[in-house]
């Protein structure tokens, strides 16, 4: 390996072009590689965390290679690591490439250690991810130990969807080496279902930059039978695998209400009217409507909780959704409670719901009947006990609204819950819940709110009452 100073002095002239955003290739072992635009805006971006995401051979570990060699090349004394889930990735699905393009003379690979050291002394720390996310407690304490007693310039991460967040926060704290000029994080993945997406796309963190490409950018570099058997699939593998688009939507294989329903109460999406105690009011109280209120009650900080107040013309005119206590949700419930005409509360009665429950029991409350097997008789329960079945009840009598569109529902976050409520095997989702990584509450107080709500309930209810206003009226069904 050579150590000379011109070499050096050399690669630093490259780093002030790549600072400047003036690189479009590089020449490598006597090979020329010209990077694609969005490769080049990849490499060029300076900004903390770097996500280049997309279809398969889209260009995107290449990308991450380029940019991990021109930092350790122009940059003396950095060091950062490159990590996937296993060491054996890294060793086996990453090297073989970085050192088909970077020339032998300008680095040793110290198998034993994991460092890739340069002639400038920068050094590159292959690590597997996992110790620090899997395995025993004790093992991700020394993974993580290891972890703390590095000041990286950077960290580069092939397939972060294999990562835990905790790891890459972890990560996020080590960059701080003084001696390079700019400190980051770059990493690709392709679009799948994990905690990325909210960080990068959904709720956009500061400093953070995300880059798109499909396979089709990357065409120049691909043969034709390997593009071909891409596009071979379904539309929806296309758009996600080729064209990498990464939407919620795109991410569901078995939503449970369909597509064609959630666009068109996509459609209907609007700004609340006012928020009142952090309520969403979309629609004011009108005496001549009934009300019903769906709660979806949950312990304070694990996930938030969920009211909704649906209308006897199927609206959803209010909603509130938040981490709070139960005694906070129900200060809440109360407050909605009085703005709507006293309406019937449904609220799930499971786990967190007990509390709710023994604090509402005063106002009009869903009474259940329960079979009492000791008594052999039917009782009076309140609230809504969830179990496999009485969800796939929920659900139908959703669908039922939905196919007479009935259902006018107006906020986002409802809406994009829906894209990702899916049939699921996970036991505690009783059939139904949301996606890894996403929340259902709004959901789930929605369709409580809808329960066994219709028009022509409504209409015989109203019948029933000789056309008066129906408010407070309505308990069973
Ligand atoms: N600028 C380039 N010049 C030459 N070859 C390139 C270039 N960009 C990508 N390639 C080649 O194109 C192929 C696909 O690129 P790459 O492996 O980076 O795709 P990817 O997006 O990481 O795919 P996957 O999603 O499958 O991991 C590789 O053989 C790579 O070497
Ligand atoms: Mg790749």
């Amino acid at each position: 390996m050579q150590t000379n100073a011109a070499l050096v002095k050399e690669w630093q002239r490259v780093g002030d072009l790549l600072l400047q955003g003036k690189i479009e290739g590089i020449e490598l072992n006597g090979i020329t590689y010209h990077f694609t635009p969005k490769q080049k805006a990849f490499i060029d971006s300076q900004q903390r965390y770097c996500l280049f995401y997309g279809g398969f051979g889209s260009g995107k570990t290449f990308a991450l290679l380029m940019k991990l060699i021109l930092m350790s090349l122009c940059f003396p004394k950095n060091r950062i690591l490159l990590g996937r889930q296993y060491l054996s990735d890294v060793t086996r699905a990453l090297l073989p490439d970085l050192f088909e393009i970077l020339p032998s003379n300008l680095y040793k690979y110290r198998v034993k250690d994991n460092i890739i050291s340069f002639f400038n002394g920068s050094e590159i720390i292959l690590m597997g991810l996992d110790a620090m996310q899997s395995g025993t407690e004790s093992n991700i304490k020394k993974a993580q130990q290891k972890i703390k007693s590095l000041n990286l310039g950077a960290f580069f991460i092939d397939q972060l969807e294999e990562i835990d967040k905790e790891v890459f926060t972890a990560l996020t704290t080590r960059l701080r080496r003084t001696n390079v000029p700019f400190r980051q994080g770059n990493m690709t993945c392709n679009p799948a279902n994990f905690w990325a997406y909210k960080y990068f796309k959904k709720d956009t963190k500061k400093n953070t930059f995300l880059l798109q490409s499909s396979t089709m950018d990357n065409k120049e570099n691909l043969t034709q039978d390997y593009i071909d058997d891409l596009l071979d699939h379904s539309d929806i593998w296309v758009e996600r695998y080729v064209k990498g688009t990464w939407s919620p939507d795109i991410l569901v294989d078995s939503i449970v209400f369909g597509k064609e329903y959630i666009a068109k109460l996509k459609a209907m999406v609007k700004k609340p009217l006012k928020v009142r105690q952090g309520c969403e009011i979309y629609e004011e109280y009108k005496i001549s409507r009934s009300y019903q209120m769906g709660v979806d009650p949950s312990e304070g900080s694990v996930d938030p909780s969920s009211i909704s107040v649906i209308s006897s013309d199927g609206k959803k005119v209010a909603k509130y959704n938040g981490f709070i206590t139960i005694p906070g949700l129900i200060n809440k419930v109360q407050f909605l409670y009085e703005e709507y005409g006293h309406p019937l509360i449904i609220p799930e009665s499971n786990a967190a719901g007990a509390a709710l429950v023994e604090g509402i029991k005063d106002l009009r409350v869903y009474k259940r009947l329960q079979f009492n097997y000791r008594e052999k008789r039917q009782t009076e329960k309140l609230g809504f006990w969830t179990d496999y079945q009485s969800k796939q009840a929920l659900i139908a009598n959703f669908q039922k609204l939905l196919r007479i569109n009935y259902p006018k529902i107006y906020d986002e976050n409802t809406i994009d819950e829906f894209m990702t409520f899916i049939w699921t095997d996970v036991a505690r989702q009783k059939g139904a819940g949301a996606q890894r990584n996403y929340h259902d509450d709004d959901v789930m107080s929605t369709l409580l709110g809808y329960w066994k709500l219709s028009p022509e309930i409504v209409a015989i209810r109203a019948a029933r009452k000789n056309y008066k206003p129906i408010n407070k009226k309505f308990q069973y069904f």
